[in-house]
Protein backbone atom coordinates (compact mmCIF):
# COMPACT_ATOMS: atom_id res chain seq x y z
CA UNK A 1 0.00 0.00 0.00
CA UNK A 2 1.36 3.35 -1.09
CA UNK A 3 0.55 6.58 0.90
CA UNK A 4 -0.50 9.14 -1.23
CA UNK A 5 2.05 12.46 -1.60
CA UNK A 6 0.99 16.24 -1.30
CA UNK A 7 2.03 18.54 -4.03
CA UNK A 8 1.23 22.50 -3.38
CA UNK A 9 1.67 25.02 -6.42
CA UNK A 10 2.68 28.54 -4.92
CA UNK A 11 3.45 30.49 -7.71
CA UNK A 12 1.25 30.99 -11.26
CA UNK A 13 0.91 34.19 -13.06
CA UNK A 14 -2.11 35.89 -10.76
CA UNK A 15 -1.82 38.32 -13.22
CA UNK A 16 -5.32 40.09 -11.67
CA UNK A 17 -3.16 41.05 -8.57
CA UNK A 18 -0.48 41.62 -10.22
CA UNK A 19 0.34 44.89 -7.95
CA UNK A 20 0.99 42.29 -5.03
CA UNK A 21 2.07 39.87 -6.56
CA UNK A 22 5.20 41.46 -8.31
CA UNK A 23 6.64 41.98 -4.83
CA UNK A 24 5.01 39.41 -3.14
CA UNK A 25 3.87 35.46 -3.92
CA UNK A 26 0.05 35.54 -3.27
CA UNK A 27 -0.17 32.46 -0.96
CA UNK A 28 1.99 34.18 1.45
CA UNK A 29 -0.96 37.03 1.73
CA UNK A 30 -3.11 36.66 5.06
CA UNK A 31 -6.48 35.40 4.49
CA UNK A 32 -7.95 36.62 7.78
CA UNK A 33 -5.33 35.23 10.48
CA UNK A 34 -3.09 32.79 8.36
CA UNK A 35 -1.05 32.85 5.59
CA UNK A 36 -2.77 31.35 2.61
CA UNK A 37 -0.20 28.81 1.93
CA UNK A 38 -2.02 27.04 5.51
CA UNK A 39 -4.99 26.32 3.89
CA UNK A 40 -4.13 23.66 1.41
CA UNK A 41 -1.16 22.50 3.72
CA UNK A 42 -3.83 21.73 6.42
CA UNK A 43 -5.90 19.99 3.57
CA UNK A 44 -3.49 17.64 2.95
CA UNK A 45 -2.39 16.88 6.57
CA UNK A 46 -6.21 16.52 7.64
CA UNK A 47 -6.39 13.71 4.59
CA UNK A 48 -3.23 12.44 6.38
CA UNK A 49 -0.64 13.24 3.81
CA UNK A 50 2.17 13.60 5.64
CA UNK A 51 5.16 14.16 2.38
CA UNK A 52 4.74 17.59 1.16
CA UNK A 53 6.33 19.44 -2.05
CA UNK A 54 5.57 22.63 -2.66
CA UNK A 55 6.74 24.33 -6.03
CA UNK A 56 6.89 28.10 -6.02
CA UNK A 57 8.78 30.47 -8.28
CA UNK A 58 12.80 31.31 -7.49
CA UNK A 59 12.35 35.02 -5.75
CA UNK A 60 9.60 33.38 -3.42
CA UNK A 61 10.90 29.75 -2.11
CA UNK A 62 13.13 31.72 0.74
CA UNK A 63 9.89 33.05 2.24
CA UNK A 64 8.33 30.07 1.93
CA UNK A 65 11.07 27.89 3.62
CA UNK A 66 11.42 30.54 6.18
CA UNK A 67 7.82 30.15 6.70
CA UNK A 68 6.85 26.68 7.06
CA UNK A 69 10.39 25.25 7.01
CA UNK A 70 11.13 21.13 6.28
CA UNK A 71 8.12 20.71 8.66
CA UNK A 72 9.17 18.97 10.98
CA UNK A 73 7.78 21.42 13.57
CA UNK A 74 4.18 19.99 12.83
CA UNK A 75 5.23 16.44 11.91
CA UNK A 76 5.49 16.45 8.58
CA UNK A 77 8.00 16.76 5.82
CA UNK A 78 8.50 19.68 3.65
CA UNK A 79 10.15 19.63 0.64
CA UNK A 80 10.65 22.60 -2.16
CA UNK A 81 10.91 22.99 -5.54
CA UNK A 82 11.07 25.79 -8.35
CA UNK A 83 8.82 26.66 -11.41
CA UNK A 84 11.01 28.70 -13.08
CA UNK A 85 7.68 30.08 -15.51
CA UNK A 86 3.93 29.82 -14.83
CA UNK A 87 3.98 27.40 -17.21
CA UNK A 88 0.65 25.96 -15.92
CA UNK A 89 0.17 23.46 -13.51
CA UNK A 90 0.29 20.48 -15.36
CA UNK A 91 3.99 21.42 -15.32
CA UNK A 92 3.67 20.55 -11.58
CA UNK A 93 3.83 17.01 -12.12
CA UNK A 94 7.12 17.29 -14.76
CA UNK A 95 8.80 19.22 -11.85
CA UNK A 96 7.63 16.86 -9.61
CA UNK A 97 9.30 13.72 -11.16
CA UNK A 98 11.38 12.66 -8.71
CA UNK A 99 9.14 13.30 -5.97
CA UNK A 100 6.46 11.57 -7.05
CA UNK A 101 8.95 8.07 -7.29
CA UNK A 102 6.07 5.76 -8.59
CA UNK A 103 3.75 7.03 -5.58
CA UNK A 104 -0.13 8.55 -6.03
CA UNK A 105 -0.36 12.08 -5.25
CA UNK A 106 -2.68 14.97 -4.41
CA UNK A 107 -1.78 18.23 -6.00
CA UNK A 108 -3.46 21.14 -4.58
CA UNK A 109 -3.54 24.90 -5.94
CA UNK A 110 -1.77 27.21 -3.39
CA UNK A 111 -4.71 29.56 -3.94
CA UNK A 112 -7.84 27.01 -3.25
CA UNK A 113 -9.47 27.29 0.10
CA UNK A 114 -11.55 23.62 1.10
CA UNK A 115 -13.94 23.63 4.09
CA UNK A 116 -16.25 20.43 5.05
CA UNK A 117 -15.88 17.24 6.61
CA UNK A 118 -16.52 15.38 3.55
CA UNK A 119 -13.36 16.53 1.19
CA UNK A 120 -10.55 14.46 3.55
CA UNK A 121 -12.19 11.50 4.14
CA UNK A 122 -12.49 11.19 0.36
CA UNK A 123 -8.85 11.89 -0.16
CA UNK A 124 -8.15 9.59 2.69
CA UNK A 125 -10.22 7.04 1.24
CA UNK A 126 -7.89 7.12 -1.80
CA UNK A 127 -4.93 5.88 -0.03
CA UNK A 128 -5.56 2.45 -1.28
CA UNK A 129 -5.56 3.78 -4.92
CA UNK A 130 -4.24 1.48 -7.27
CA UNK A 131 -5.46 3.53 -10.67
CA UNK A 132 -7.44 6.51 -12.31
CA UNK A 133 -7.75 9.97 -10.73
CA UNK A 134 -10.42 11.44 -8.55
CA UNK A 135 -11.60 15.78 -9.65
CA UNK A 136 -14.03 17.43 -7.22
CA UNK A 137 -16.61 19.23 -8.81
CA UNK A 138 -18.04 22.42 -7.14
CA UNK A 139 -21.43 24.71 -8.64
CA UNK A 140 -20.67 28.24 -9.08
CA UNK A 141 -22.08 30.65 -10.34
CA UNK A 142 -19.43 32.21 -12.71
CA UNK A 143 -17.62 28.39 -14.23
CA UNK A 144 -15.94 30.56 -17.03
CA UNK A 145 -13.24 31.15 -14.64
CA UNK A 146 -12.75 27.15 -14.45
CA UNK A 147 -12.24 24.24 -15.78
CA UNK A 148 -16.05 23.18 -16.72
CA UNK A 149 -17.16 19.35 -16.48
CA UNK A 150 -19.43 18.61 -19.14
CA UNK A 151 -21.17 16.13 -18.80
CA UNK A 152 -24.04 13.38 -21.44
CA UNK A 153 -28.26 13.00 -20.57
CA UNK A 154 -27.21 10.00 -18.14
CA UNK A 155 -24.41 12.52 -16.38
CA UNK A 156 -21.36 10.35 -17.05
CA UNK A 157 -18.53 13.06 -17.37
CA UNK A 158 -17.69 14.00 -21.07
CA UNK A 159 -14.50 16.22 -20.75
CA UNK A 160 -13.18 19.18 -19.03
CA UNK A 161 -13.17 22.75 -20.73
CA UNK A 162 -10.82 24.91 -19.80
CA UNK A 163 -12.30 28.51 -18.98
CA UNK A 164 -15.05 27.91 -21.90
CA UNK A 165 -17.05 30.90 -23.27
CA UNK A 166 -20.31 29.20 -23.50
CA UNK A 167 -19.82 26.86 -20.73
CA UNK A 168 -22.26 23.86 -20.78
CA UNK A 169 -22.49 23.07 -16.92
CA UNK A 170 -22.54 25.04 -13.60
CA UNK A 171 -19.60 22.48 -12.17
CA UNK A 172 -16.32 23.66 -12.17
CA UNK A 173 -13.13 21.48 -11.68
CA UNK A 174 -11.48 22.36 -8.47
CA UNK A 175 -8.00 22.86 -7.90
CA UNK A 176 -7.41 19.64 -6.10
CA UNK A 177 -6.46 16.78 -7.88
CA UNK A 178 -5.58 12.84 -6.45
CA UNK A 179 -3.73 10.79 -9.64
CA UNK A 180 -2.21 7.53 -9.68
CA UNK A 181 1.32 7.46 -10.78
CA UNK A 182 0.99 7.01 -14.55
CA UNK A 183 0.18 11.17 -13.83
CA UNK A 184 3.80 11.53 -14.82
CA UNK A 185 3.83 10.08 -17.80
CA UNK A 186 0.33 11.92 -19.26
CA UNK A 187 1.67 15.18 -18.44
CA UNK A 188 4.67 14.34 -20.37
CA UNK A 189 2.39 14.35 -23.11
CA UNK A 190 0.51 17.83 -22.73
CA UNK A 191 1.86 20.40 -25.32
CA UNK A 192 1.09 24.34 -24.41
CA UNK A 193 -2.85 25.48 -24.93
CA UNK A 194 -3.48 28.34 -26.73
CA UNK A 195 -3.17 30.45 -23.75
CA UNK A 196 1.04 29.44 -23.56
CA UNK A 197 -0.17 26.41 -20.55
CA UNK A 198 0.12 23.15 -20.11
CA UNK A 199 -2.98 22.37 -18.90
CA UNK A 200 -4.27 20.43 -16.08
CA UNK A 201 -7.79 19.85 -18.10
CA UNK A 202 -5.01 17.72 -20.97
CA UNK A 203 -4.16 15.72 -18.19
CA UNK A 204 -7.79 14.91 -16.70
CA UNK A 205 -9.43 14.14 -20.03
CA UNK A 206 -6.59 11.74 -20.50
CA UNK A 207 -7.86 9.78 -17.62
CA UNK A 208 -11.39 10.52 -18.52
CA UNK A 209 -10.39 8.37 -22.37
CA UNK A 210 -9.32 5.82 -20.39
CA UNK A 211 -12.29 5.78 -18.42
CA UNK A 212 -10.30 5.80 -14.85
CA UNK A 213 -11.86 9.36 -13.80
CA UNK A 214 -13.94 9.95 -11.12
CA UNK A 215 -15.84 12.47 -9.97
CA UNK A 216 -16.85 13.53 -6.72
CA UNK A 217 -19.17 16.61 -6.71
CA UNK A 218 -18.85 18.61 -3.06
CA UNK A 219 -22.13 19.69 -2.08
CA UNK A 220 -23.60 22.31 0.17
CA UNK A 221 -22.19 20.87 2.93
CA UNK A 222 -18.44 21.87 1.82
CA UNK A 223 -16.95 25.57 0.76
CA UNK A 224 -14.37 25.51 -2.22
CA UNK A 225 -13.12 29.02 -3.03
CA UNK A 226 -10.42 30.51 -5.04
CA UNK A 227 -8.67 33.65 -4.54
CA UNK A 228 -7.66 34.44 -7.87
CA UNK A 229 -9.21 38.11 -7.31
CA UNK A 230 -8.85 41.16 -4.98
CA UNK A 231 -12.67 40.48 -4.07
CA UNK A 232 -12.08 36.81 -3.86
CA UNK A 233 -9.53 37.28 -1.69
CA UNK A 234 -11.66 39.92 0.75
CA UNK A 235 -14.12 37.34 0.24
CA UNK A 236 -11.88 34.51 1.46
CA UNK A 237 -10.83 36.39 4.88
CA UNK A 238 -14.31 37.47 5.36
CA UNK A 239 -15.55 34.12 5.45
CA UNK A 240 -12.89 32.78 7.70
CA UNK A 241 -13.41 35.67 9.86
CA UNK A 242 -17.50 34.71 10.21
CA UNK A 243 -16.92 30.83 10.93
CA UNK A 244 -13.85 31.32 13.33
CA UNK A 245 -15.82 34.27 15.41
CA UNK A 246 -18.88 32.38 15.50
CA UNK A 247 -17.64 28.60 16.43
CA UNK A 248 -14.21 30.07 17.85
CA UNK A 249 -12.24 27.64 16.15
CA UNK A 250 -10.28 27.87 13.72
CA UNK A 251 -9.98 26.67 9.97
CA UNK A 252 -6.93 25.62 8.21
CA UNK A 253 -4.65 25.44 11.39
CA UNK A 254 -1.38 23.29 10.95
CA UNK A 255 -0.77 23.23 14.44
CA UNK A 256 -3.86 22.11 15.97
CA UNK A 257 -4.41 19.42 13.16
CA UNK A 258 -0.61 18.06 13.96
CA UNK A 259 -1.21 17.93 17.30
CA UNK A 260 -4.98 16.01 16.94
CA UNK A 261 -3.45 13.41 14.49
CA UNK A 262 -0.93 12.77 17.41
CA UNK A 263 1.82 14.01 14.63
CA UNK A 264 3.68 16.17 17.56
CA UNK A 265 2.99 16.15 21.64
CA UNK A 266 1.58 19.07 24.15
CA UNK A 267 5.26 19.76 24.58
CA UNK A 268 6.12 20.93 20.72
CA UNK A 269 2.25 22.81 20.71
CA UNK A 270 3.10 24.65 23.73
CA UNK A 271 6.65 25.71 22.03
CA UNK A 272 4.68 27.05 19.05
CA UNK A 273 1.96 28.43 21.22
CA UNK A 274 4.84 30.42 22.80
CA UNK A 275 6.19 31.58 19.19
CA UNK A 276 2.84 33.36 18.98
CA UNK A 277 3.12 34.55 22.49
CA UNK A 278 0.32 37.83 22.73
CA UNK A 279 -1.47 36.94 20.05
CA UNK A 280 -4.92 35.36 19.60
CA UNK A 281 -3.23 32.54 17.98
CA UNK A 282 -1.00 31.51 20.39
CA UNK A 283 -3.84 31.81 23.35
CA UNK A 284 -6.15 29.43 20.61
CA UNK A 285 -3.69 27.02 20.33
CA UNK A 286 -2.81 26.90 24.82
CA UNK A 287 -6.81 26.60 25.00
CA UNK A 288 -7.04 23.56 22.46
CA UNK A 289 -4.70 21.53 25.14
C1 LIG B 1 -6.85 26.38 -12.75
C2 LIG B 1 -7.28 25.25 -13.66
C3 LIG B 1 -8.79 25.17 -13.75
C4 LIG B 1 -9.39 25.04 -12.35
C5 LIG B 1 -8.88 26.20 -11.46
C6 LIG B 1 -9.31 26.01 -10.02
O1 LIG B 1 -7.20 27.61 -13.30
O2 LIG B 1 -6.69 25.43 -14.94
O3 LIG B 1 -9.18 24.07 -14.53
O4 LIG B 1 -10.81 25.08 -12.42
O5 LIG B 1 -7.46 26.25 -11.47
O6 LIG B 1 -8.90 27.08 -9.22
P1 LIG B 1 -6.19 28.90 -13.21
O7 LIG B 1 -5.59 28.88 -11.86
O8 LIG B 1 -5.20 28.70 -14.29
O9 LIG B 1 -7.08 30.08 -13.45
Amino acid sequence: MKNIKGIILAGGKATRLKPITNVISKQLLPIYDKPMIYYPVSTLMQAGIKEILIITNEENIENFYNLLKDGHQWGIHIEYAIQKEPNGLAEAYLIAENFINGYPTALILGDNLFHGDKLHEIIESKKNLQSGATIFAYEVKDPKRYGVVNFDKEGLVLDIEEKPNHPKSNFAMTGLYICDETVLEKAKKVTFSSRGELEITDVINMYIQEKSLNVEFLGRGNTWLDTGTYDSLHDASTYIRTLENRQGIKVGCPEEIAWRKKWITDENLNLLAKQYDKSGYGEYLLNIM
